[in-house]
């Protein structure tokens, strides 16, 4: 059995064929095309376990981390699977795309602690709720599928997923003028769309955090 997969590369696509092997993962047919037919195509991987977040590309247009996509039902299909870079962000080259801007944009914000000086406790429900959106692996799938992030006034939902606790953290002593802050401005373009939900490959839910700060 063969995988085909189209993948685009700048201006146009590349059809290959990869033999299927039991428990491939569509980062395996990436290395196998790397390895055996072009040594030019370039994409981003590095944990091979759905840690790191860097190997995140658009299959059949939707965002997925290929390292755990296993591809035993795409080799069932006739036609290729088409593999593109993530949306929203600059194409370095073919799969690679360049999420600096998010990182500065986190930087920008000074997104670090400032503790106050008691010793505060959290309850239960925070401080869960915190581990939970602190899952984010930066892996950008969200912000790629986010309508609003093409206007460049909103962060996105990579920013507030990401950035959850400055805003909740009662230990932190600039968290309630971020949250205001943010309620006025940066929130708002938010449509409330969910496509982030779906999107996030770790269950983070970026749209239902960013409706908890907004009704907070
Ligand atoms: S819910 Fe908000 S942040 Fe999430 S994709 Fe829709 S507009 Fe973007
Ligand atoms: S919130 Fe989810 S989809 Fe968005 S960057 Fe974090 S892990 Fe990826
Ligand atoms: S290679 Fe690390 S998440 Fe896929």
């Amino acid at each position: 059995m063969k995988l085909k997969l189209s993948i685009r590369r700048q201006d146009r696509f590349e059809t290959f064929e990869v033999p299927y092997k039991e428990g491939m993962t569509l980062l395996d047919a990436l290395k196998y095309i790397k390895e055996y037919i072009d040594p030019s195509l370039a994409f981003r991987q590095f944990c091979g376990a759905g840690i790191c977040g860097t190997c995140a590309v658009n299959v059949n247009g939707f965002p997925k981390l290929i390292c755990k996509e296993q591809a035993l039902s795409y080799a069932l299909e006739e036609s290729p699977t088409v593999l593109e870079p993530l949306n929203n962000a600059e194409i370095v080259k073919d799969l690679v795309i360049d999420t600096s801007n998010m990182s500065h944009r986190i930087k920008a914000y000074k997104a670090w602690i400032t503790p106050v000086e008691n010793n505060l406790k959290i309850n239960q429900e925070l401080s869960k709720k915190i581990e939970e959106a602190s899952d984010c692996i930066l892996c950008y799938a969200c912000q790629s599928f986010c309508p609003e992030v093409t206007d460049k006034d909103y962060a996105g939902p990579l920013f507030f997923a990401k950035l959850y606790r400055l805003f909740v953290d009662p230990r932190d002593r600039e968290h309630d003028i971020r949250l205001l802050e943010a309620k006025d401005t940066l929130i708002l373009h938010c449509l409330s769309c969910n496509k982030c939900n779906n999107a996030c490959p770790k269950e983070v839910k970026p749209a239902t955090l960013i409706r908890e700060l907004l009704d907070s």
